[in-house]
């Protein structure tokens, strides 16, 4: 079974990265074909410094090196490397309705904060669904804020393969099942467009300084709290199993307890848990040739498919002019 999803690089990777997506794609390895991808063009929407997307791309890939990705079991690749997909995207685009890109959550989201939208923004579903049709993936690991963009993807597949003959696989979301959306530090969904992140690679004060600034409510320490209002908890959730999670939920409940108190509980708890990741981290990162050894591959790996399955749609749809 073909596993296949895409990070951008448009910041420092974070705890909701890692736990609705990195983690799950990091156990997908053991049992399905994975392609992992550093979505760089869909950064493009947002960041306009140079260094930053060169940074954060290499930072990405670092990360998930660290974090477990096996270049040897997976392809591993960054989607500018394999630009095919920009044509596949326009070819998509002519068939995709207005509407069912104006439908798209992430883009109302991001216009009611604030955020201009350019065109990139409002097409970027179209550009996912190539990423992931150009690979005939089938499964797509994705946070819940993604569902939609997958189903755009099933879309334009069904009708892409009723206007020209079966061509595309249809892919399926594959969401967390007991991971909701992660909330950032001021209680919205954590992004890296919103300046609310929890890296899972920043420096030890900076960890505690991020942790500690959580927004809570402004209950006193005997107060009564409600666990599942609290960003602190929410968050410390998916650090702990089933018997921790009742712990700390009593004490929310009986009063009794400071905020101060988990915070500094979480801080300890993400810190040991990515304690050894770091130091691989560490490891990998004074290795560039490495690095560049292991996209070069995975750039490889997946322009074979690319060109195979891209020649194939320009064929059905009459690009190949020549007789
Ligand atoms: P960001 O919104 O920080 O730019 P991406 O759009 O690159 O993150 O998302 C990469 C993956 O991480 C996607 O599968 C997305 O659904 C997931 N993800 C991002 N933020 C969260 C969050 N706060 N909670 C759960 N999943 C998330
Ligand atoms: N849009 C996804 C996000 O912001 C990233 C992404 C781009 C992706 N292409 C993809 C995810 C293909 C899965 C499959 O999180």
């Amino acid at each position: 079974m073909r596993i296949l999803s895409g990070i951008q690089p448009s910041g420092d990777l974070h705890l909701g990265n890692y736990f609705a997506m990195m983690k799950r794609m990091i156990e997908w390895q053991e049992n399905g074909d994975l392609f992992c991808f550093i979505v760089n063009y869909h950064a493009l929407t947002s960041v306009r410094d140079k260094n930053i997307l060169k940074k954060g791309t290499i930072n990405a890939v670092i990360d998930f090196l660290a974090l477990g990705i096996n270049p040897e079991k997976s392809t591993f690749w960054v989607q500018s490397d394999v630009s095919e997909v920009t044509e596949l995207n326009w070819i998509l685009s002519t068939l995709t309705p207005m509407g069912l890109l104006e439908r798209c959550h992430s883009y109302k989201d991001k216009i009611s904060k604030g955020i201009t939208p350019n065109h990139g923004v409002f097409a970027y579903p179209v550009l996912m669904a190539a990423d992931i049709l150009l690979f005939n993936a089938e499964v797509i690991p994705v946070g819940k804020d993604q569902k939609q963009h997958v189903e755009v993807a099933r879309d334009i597949a069904i009708k892409f393969n009723n206007t020209y003959g079966e061509t595309f696989v249809v892919p399926k979301p594959d969401i967390p099942k007991n991971i909701a959306t992660v909330p950032g530090t001021d209680g919205s969904k954590m992004s890296k467009s919103y300046g609310n992140t929890i890296s899972i690679f920043c420096d030890e004060k900076v960890l505690k300084k991020t942790v500690m600034g959580i927004v809570t409510d402004s209950k006193a320490v005997e107060d009564k709290k409600e666990p599942d209002q609290c960003n602190v908890f929410n968050i410390l959730k998916l650090f702990l199993d089933d018997s921790e999670i009742k712990y700390w939920r009593d004490r929310y409940i009986s009063g009794g307890l400071g905020y101060g108190e988990v915070k500094k509980y979480l801080f300890e708890r993400i810190w040991a848990y990515f304690l050894p990741y770091r130091d691989r981290r560490e490891k990998i990162s004074k290795n560039i040739d490495y690095i560049f050894e292991v996209l070069d591959t995975g750039r490889e790996k997946a322009k074979k498919i690319a060109v195979t399955v891209l020649d194939d749609v320009k064929t059905k749809i009459g690009l190949d002019y020549r007789y």
